[in-house]
């Protein structure tokens, strides 16, 4: 693996459009780069996530086409797909619970939220993710946050609606963590939302719960892969300071 700066690493990651068509990329490439995604930081650490690596030609040619055939997709040596999966919580929430079995501080009280890890994903999980009688759910966390925020800041965001939400913005996370770490392996990558999110899924066996997050091409870049020099708003423009 080739070390490099971390600046080095974010100028030379770049959203490429196209690959050289022979390359044969190394297996540990992605490998190594889905194994730094998994470490990503994520919502509760319920992980809700999910990779599928698009790898025979003839996987490619057909998940190229779901991309619209950007030439990104055409040309790459492997495309990753990032799902977010909501939907998996309850799988999610007992892992989490089998983990806690063997774990001695599992009933000590965290001194910020006032509950233990276990009683995090026995009670508060659910109120967040289970959205079964989501109506009379809705109305009951609007009392419960109303009566809560008289008194002191709570937490706003914990309706049905955004549980995707959640799920999508860990996901995204993990994919540029990925991109990143394709960078440092001396590789590049194009990030896609560019892509027939219904097809994907029917592809990939997915569930209609499931949610596309992003497709990743990633291969050897070439010079024309490139849309000129990289352009963004100067840091006055967007970040303020109180
Ligand atoms: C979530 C996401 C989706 C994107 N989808 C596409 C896409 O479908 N096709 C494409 O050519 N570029 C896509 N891009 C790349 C952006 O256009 C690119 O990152 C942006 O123009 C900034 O350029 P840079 O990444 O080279 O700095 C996507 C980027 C992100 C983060």
């Amino acid at each position: 693996m080739l070390a490099k700066s971390f600046k080095e690493i974010v100028d030379r990651r770049r959203a490429y459009r196209a690959f050289d068509p022979n390359f044969i990329l190394p297996e540990y490439v992605v490998k190594n780069s889905l194994e730094n995604a998994i470490k990503s930081p994520n919502s509760s650490n319920m992980q809700l996530w999910e990779f599928y690596r698009i790898k025979s030609d003839k996987a490619k040619k057909e998940v190229a086409k779901i991309c619209l055939n950007q030439p990104g997709a055409v040309t790459a040596s492997e495309i990753v797909v990032f799902v977010a999966r909501p939907d998996l919580w309850k799988q999610r929430q007992a892992v989490h619970l089998e983990r806690l079995k063997n774990v001695e501080t599992k009933n000590v009280k965290n001194k910020l939220f006032g509950n233990s890890e276990l009683s995090y994903f026995t009670k508060v999980i659910p109120m967040f993710y289970d959205n079964s009688f989501s109506f009379f759910r809705n109305i009951f966390k609007k009392i419960y946050i109303w009566k809560k925020r008289r008194k002191a800041p709570f937490m706003t965001d914990i309706f049905s609606k955004h549980i995707e939400i959640v799920a999508q913005k860990s996901c995204a996370l993990a994919a540029q963590t990925f991109m990143l770490s394709i960078v440092a392996e001396g590789y590049d990558s194009l990030p896609m939302e560019g892509l027939d999110a219904i097809r994907m899924k029917k592809y990939l066996n997915l569930p209609k719960t499931a949610q596309i997050n992003m497709a990743i091409a990633v291969g050897k870049s070439t010079p024309e892969g490139l849309r000129g020099k990289r352009f963004r708003l100067p840091y006055e423009e967007v970040v303020f300071e109180k």
